[in-house]
């Protein structure tokens, strides 16, 4: 795998800084984003924030910076997903599929398939049965010994873990459809193109099919935002009003989209389901204007006319 070459590491950076522009175009080149366009000079310096989050994908140990979680529970998962995801899960069948988009160690599909006893103890989504086959996809390998041995214990392949690439890099065919995808400060989250991002995510829907997810640092629905907050992800229409991360989604055809607003959480995140009702859908676009990396990166958006 191309990426997998690319070595670098927190500590590596004060070394890479003496050749930036050799750095920007190895890793663009592995991200498939190609070198050209660091003739376009509005673009130099998301292109080395996006070198700096793939440090932050590539660390391991002692590098991996304190906000980067990448453990979180099927617990955590249910609360912090809207009201409604364990109740999808545990009605997953045996033929059923659940994608986990930026899954990190996997350890909330681990929680799914916990042998009884082993089961997570706390938590809405305790106890699920683990009928579903179940997809974690990561950008970088974070499989732990625990996946391993689940894995080599269960001896089937109802659970799968894929890494090396982001979603965008996928083929329909390869991935197949799913019932239920979720994300959990992974993709959604993390992407430098939120519309290309949830075209994919719907695309590997089955009819009927939901996506889970949340943002944090977004403009809240219904104008329930403090004045003083400082916004991580940001969308703003032609003009640069801002726009709202939900008003956007509703414009997508062939959905139906959910909003959980937490206006008194930290950060304001909102939790979101999209169900997909028809297959016809199209995503409104929007260009990147700033991406800062970080965990997760700050990112403005402005939507395409
Ligand atoms: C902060 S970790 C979150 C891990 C896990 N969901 C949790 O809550 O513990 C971010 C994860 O998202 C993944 N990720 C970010 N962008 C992605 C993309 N476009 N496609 C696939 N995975 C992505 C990263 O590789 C990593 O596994």
């Amino acid at each position: 795998m191309v990426m997998g070459s690319v070595k670098l590491s927190v500590k590596g950076w004060k070394t890479a800084r003496t050749r930036p522009a050799v750095l920007i175009v190895i890793v663009l080149q592995a991200l498939g984003l190609g070198a050209c366009s660091l003739q376009e000079p509005a673009q130099p310096r998301i292109e080395e924030e996006i070198v700096k989050q793939e440090r932050i994908y590539r660390s391991r140990g002692a590098n991996v910076p304190s906000g980067y979680v990448t453990g979180r529970a099927l617990s955590d998962y249910a609360e912090l997903l809207p009201s409604g995801f364990c109740d999808a899960l545990g009605s997953l069948g045996s033929s059923d599929r659940w994608l986990d988009v930026g899954a990190g160690d996997g350890q909330a599909i681990l929680d799914y398939y916990a042998p009884g006893d082993d089961a997570a103890p706390v938590g809405k989504c305790a106890r699920l049965a683990g009928r579903a086959r179940a997809v974690a996809m990561s950008i970088e390998d974070r499989r732990t010994e625990k996946w391993q041995e689940q894995v080599t214990s269960r001896g089937d392949d109802r659970m799968r873990y894929l890494f090396g690439k982001r979603l965008r890099h996928y083929s329909r065919e390869e991935l197949g459809k799913f019932q239920i995808i979720t994300d959990v400060y992974g993709g959604f989250s993390y992407t430098e193109d939120l519309s290309q991002f949830l075209e994919k995510v719907l695309s590997l829907l089955e009819t009927d099919g939901v996506f889970y997810t949340m943002v944090q640092g977004v403009h809240l629905e219904g104008d329930k935002n403090k004045p003083t907050t400082s916004y991580l992800t940001e969308l703003v229409d032609a003009a640069g009003r801002d726009v709202k991360v939900c008003s956007w989604l509703k414009e997508t055809t062939c959905v139906k989209v959910g909003c959980e607003s937490k206006s008194d959480w930290d950060s304001p995140t909102e939790l979101i389901n999209i169900r997909k009702v028809c297959s016809d859908v199209s995503v409104p676009g929007m260009k990147l204007l700033k991406y800062e990396a970080g965990n997760p990166p700050g990112r403005r958006f402005q939507l395409e006319p």
